[in-house]
């Protein structure tokens, strides 16, 4: 296993290529991980959705689904310590930055809303790779009439610009989807708990797709060494090693 660590401590920035294979499978996700940590750092943001961990930092993650396997990571330090601007927003630098070494080999990349926009997308698209994402209404370039609208239950709601599909999905919530490989016609599939769930395809492949991670997720959470005493970077080195031996 080979394993890059690019360590720029004056800018803050820490590149870990934990191997690089050479076949990824067709579908691949980038997710956002943190990793808990009781102190204080720079580095160190405050995360206040994650209960389980108050005080971390983010690692980018871009793995395999169908194994969870991990083959990028990005380590966040903030706005501030970051050399180059972000001038599509932070998610857009994020996903580019993890996927550009598999542009063009007709990939397809899952992101949850913290990374999906319509400029995301197109852009994927452009170099050869598909995408699928949940994503906020109010992005920018999202359907203007997908931030108020309110449907029954079960109802679907889909606009097409190019090959770029958004898709309103009405379920015990309003979700919004993106998609430049998927359709919204209903399909029935069971969901991990074995129940049979109707839902536009695009709901299906999402939840398919974004389970390696979470599968990686609940590994690194069972052998979290989650001691005081653990500085930081030794911490989020022995995250990187169990993610890497994972
Ligand atoms: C390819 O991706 C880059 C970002 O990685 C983007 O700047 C560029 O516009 C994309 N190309 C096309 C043709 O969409």
């Amino acid at each position: 296993m080979h394993v890059r660590v690019i360590l720029l401590f004056r800018e803050l920035y820490l590149e870990v290529t934990l191997t690089s294979i050479a076949w990824l499978g067709r579908d691949i996700c980038v997710d956002e991980r943190i990793v808990g940590f009781k102190g204080r750092h720079n580095i160190v943001q405050y995360i206040s959705k994650k209960k389980s961990h108050q005080w971390g930092a983010k690692i980018w993650v871009l793995s395999e689904s169908d194994t969870g396997y991990t083959e990028q990571l990005q380590l966040y330090f903030g706005r501030r310590n970051r050399q180059q601007p972000y001038p599509h927003g932070v998610g857009y630098s994020v996903v580019t930055e993890l996927v550009e070494p598999h542009y063009n080999k007709f990939h397809h990349v899952t992101t949850d809303s913290l990374f999906t926009s319509p400029k995301l997308t197109h852009d994927l698209l452009g170099n050869g790779t598909y995408s699928t994402g949940t994503v906020l209404a109010g992005r920018k370039g999202m359907p203007l009439s997908f931030k108020t609208l309110k449907t029954p239950k079960g109802t679907v709601n889909a606009k097409k610009q190019g090959n770029i599909l958004a898709i309103h999905w009405s379920d015990r919530r309003q979700v919004r989807f993106l998609t430049s490989s998927d359709h919204c016609r209903l399909e029935t599939a069971s969901n991990s708990k074995g129940k049979e769930k109707v839902a536009p395809g695009v709901v299906h492949t999402y939840n398919e797709n974004m389970g390696g991670v979470d599968l990686e997720n609940q590994l690194l959470s069972v052998y979290d060494p989650d001691i005081r005493s653990v500085k930081l970077w030794k911490k989020i080195f022995v995250n990187l090693l169990l993610t890497a031996c994972s």
